[in-house]
């Protein structure tokens, strides 16, 4: 490869082959991790956009079982904004921290025995651009949204096949949580539009995965009172007045509309002690910067997905009983010198990593991803939507909703589905090939609270095998 490059006489040309050679690396040993890594991990760079101004981070792990025939799945995490180290440390990737008491060396991990890379090759992508490792060549770049993010992972998955055609035949699939519910429909709708087209090379597109997907602004929102009050969060009282005051538009609330206001101040009031990813869990400062707006205020999430971070005047840091605990050891991993050097950053590239960042210049496009889903829903591809029944932040009663208004018929209806000879959560499969699961116990990010049932929901459908 390297010689082949050399022998290139145009400058450009060999420009870029050493770009390609420098900009995929193997990894072997990170720091933290007790010997070589047991999995196949690779990183690297792809540039996307206008002269590739933005250059969009990967990781990369191989199937652990048959990475010559598994699936390959690329990973979006949601945020906007959060790293796709999130996905991978966190959620269905193939390592985690150790949780203990942090001194100031470097945090130390484990492998993760859950991890979806047990059945298929995954694609971390840090996106949209300003994601974790991802950066931009020039200030223009850095504007970004749903659609520029949705062309820009479709050119780097494409680039990034063209790299490696050793994976051009493995089926394909999209997936993703939380924001990405709107994003990775209309990216599969692209790659779809440009299989059709003929565009090279062509997708062995199969279909996407979503959990706890932010599909659409109206029915994600409308269904937080009624969850709130099926989970014994809000008085039978409230709830029917909310329902008369606000006419069960809760999205919309019309500013004239004083008990309609004063009644959604109520429920404010009554959930502001939870956690709403998790509302069984301790509400726990959220680690992340906290979001600023010119002024220098606190500008509130696009998605409330953290907002009760923004009920603590100064959040302080989360103590180890917390989840967040384990958000924060990331940062001190992954802005280590030596860790950044097994990753082969760039030197110079990024400044401090965050797990989360929401100071991008990101414009929310897409109010509703719901159109995508019909039209995918035609289509023939397979679809599994999840849900963590205990996330207040898109809550089970929305997902279900814009599911039954895509108007199929059942093929599977609503049944348990079972692990270790116990209730996991319930399933129903529908004849656009969607397959619809709760997971019991399961949060905002489902395999964060439960990651063996999620392993085993994602092995089941992958191999198409019913739930
Ligand atoms: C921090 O704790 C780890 C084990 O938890 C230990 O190996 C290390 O020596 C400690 N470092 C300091 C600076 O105390
Ligand atoms: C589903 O059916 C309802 C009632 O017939 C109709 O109003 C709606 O447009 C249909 N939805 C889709 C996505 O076709």
């Amino acid at each position: 490869m390297a010689k082949l490059c050399f022998s290139l006489l145009l400058l450009w040309q060999l420009q870029l082959c050493m770009q390609l050679i420098d900009s995929r690396s193997t990894v072997k040993f990170l720091p933290g991790f007790q010997g070589p890594l047991s999995f196949e991990l690779e990183t690297g760079y792809v540039g996307v956009g206008e002269s590739e101004d933005a250059q969009l981070f990967y990781y990369f792990v191989k199937s652990e079982k048959n990475p010559k025939e598994d699936p390959l799945l690329l990973w979006l995490t949601g945020g906007p904004g959060c790293s796709a180290f999130s996905a991978l440390v966190y959620e269905i990737g193939p390592i985690n921290f150790n949780i203990l008491e942090y001194n100031g060396s470097l945090p130390t991990l484990h492998l993760n025995p859950y991890s979806w890379t047990k059945e298929a090759s995954i694609l971390f992508v840090d996106s949209p651009v300003g994601t974790g490792f991802s950066y931009v060549r020039t200030p223009l770049a850095s504007q970004t949204g749903d659609f520029k993010q949705v062309h820009q992972v479709d050119q780097f998955l494409r680039k990034w096949l063209m790299d490696h055609p050793e994976f051009l035949s493995n089926p394909f699939y999209v997936g993703g949580d939380s924001y990405s519910g709107i994003t990775v429909p209309p990216l599969v709708q692209q790659i779809s539009n440009e299989n059709e087209e003929g565009i090279k090379p062509l997708i062995n597109l199969q279909g996407y995965i979503l959990g706890n997907p932010k599909t659409d602004k109206i029915v994600d929102k409308n269904s937080q009172i009624p969850f709130a009050h099926g989970m014994g969060l809000i008085s039978n009282e409230l709830y029917e007045s909310l329902k008369i005051t606000c006419g069960g538009d809760y999205a919309n609330i019309d500013p004239s509309n004083v008990d309609c206001l004063n009644d959604n101040q109520a429920f404010s009031e009554l959930i502001s002690g939870l956690d709403q990813n998790h509302i069984l869990e301790p509400r726990c400062p959220f680690f992340s910067p906290k979001p600023r707006d010119s002024n220098g205020k606190r500008r509130s999430l696009n998605d409330n997905e953290k907002s009760q971070e923004f009920l603590d005047p100064e959040p302080a840091l989360p103590s180890i009983g917390c989840r967040s605990f384990g958000y924060m050891l990331s940062q001190n991993w992954e802005n280590d010198y030596n860790v950044r050097k097994a990753l082969q950053i760039r030197q110079g590239s990024k400044g401090k990593w965050q797990r989360c960042n929401y100071d991008l210049p990101y414009t929310q496009e897409i109010g509703s991803s719901f159109s995508f889903h019909v039209s995918l829903s035609t289509k023939g591809y397979r679809s599994l939507i999840y849900s963590g029944d205990h996330d207040m932040v898109v809550p089970f009663l929305g997902t279900e909703a814009w599911i039954k208004s895509l108007n199929y018929s059942i093929i599977d209806d609503w049944r348990p589905w079972i692990l270790h000879s116990q209730v996991a959560g319930y399933t129903r499969t529908y004849s656009n090939r969607m397959t619809y699961a709760t997971v019991k116990g399961g949060g905002h990010i489902a395999p964060e609270y439960r990651p063996a049932e999620c392993y085993a929901m994602f092995q089941r459908w992958i191999n198409h095998d019913p739930l």
